[in-house]
């Protein structure tokens, strides 16, 4: 395992329960997310349905709030400690370690993938790596969701959710995703990007819907 996917690792499995405690009722305040969340699923529904997976889903309320809303969802997260604290608080949904790339799903088998905040960790030059990983996994005509920070810098995360940690977190810019994404065979068909409205954002967030073409 690469050091970055490492530090990420640690870092999750040191913040998870308290990560999960925080943000558990956070989708019930965020307007712009359950909005876009709706539109994805409606979007996956109206082409038919099929498997979809988180990956990076943490403690799982993403994927909790897209299966309440009807997808056939699953997540998948770098972190054994996330995954378990999201087993715990979703025993009826499934929840795998795994990491991207390198996703272990076969060629074609998805309709839906969401990245939800879970690309801020990779450094910028291997995201394509991943969006190529995506576009393998979905199924043509599948659909991708991805949500960031935007902005060009990096930052060093020491402290986290009430522990000492050690990793980097990258702010993104839309429109270098959206000429990634096109590199490796999605069109976007959808971005959202809106000014930061709480007290812990500081920068502006960009929500993606791609299809695989
Ligand atoms: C900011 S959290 C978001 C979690 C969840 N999507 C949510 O919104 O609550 C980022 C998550 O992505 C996972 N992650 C980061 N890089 C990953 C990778 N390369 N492969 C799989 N998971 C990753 C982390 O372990 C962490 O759980």
């Amino acid at each position: 395992m690469t050091d970055y996917l490492q530090t990420t690792r640690t870092a999750y499995d040191t913040v998870a329960a308290d990560y999960a405690e925080l943000l558990r009722d956070h989708l019930a305040g965020s307007t712009w997310d359950r909005a876009m969340l709706g539109t994805y699923a409606e979007l996956v529904q109206a082409a038919g349905g099929g498997r979809v997976a988180e990956i990076g889903c943490g403690p799982g309320r993403i994927t909790e709030h897209l299966h309440n809303l009807g997808l056939d969802i699953h997540g998948v997260d770098l972190s054994p400690g996330m995954v378990a604290v999201a087993r715990k608080w979703y025993p009826h949904l499934d929840f795998q370690i795994g990491e991207m790339p390198g996703l272990s799903f076969e060629d074609d088998a998805l309709a839906g993938v969401v990245a939800w905040y879970s690309i801020i960790h990779t450094p910028r030059e291997r995201l394509p790596e991943i969006f190529a990983d995506f576009n393998r996994i979905l199924a043509p005509g599948g659909h991708l969701l991805v949500a960031f920070q935007v902005g060009d810098e990096v930052r060093h995360i020491e402290h986290a959710y009430g522990h000492d940690i050690s990793c980097d977190a990258y702010r993104l810019s839309p429109e270098k995703i959206t000429t990634q994404l096109g590199e490796t065979g999605f069109s976007v068909i959808s971005t959202l990007v809106r000014e930061p409205s709480e007290e812990f954002e500081k920068t502006p967030q960009a929500y993606l819907i791609a299809r695989k073409q």
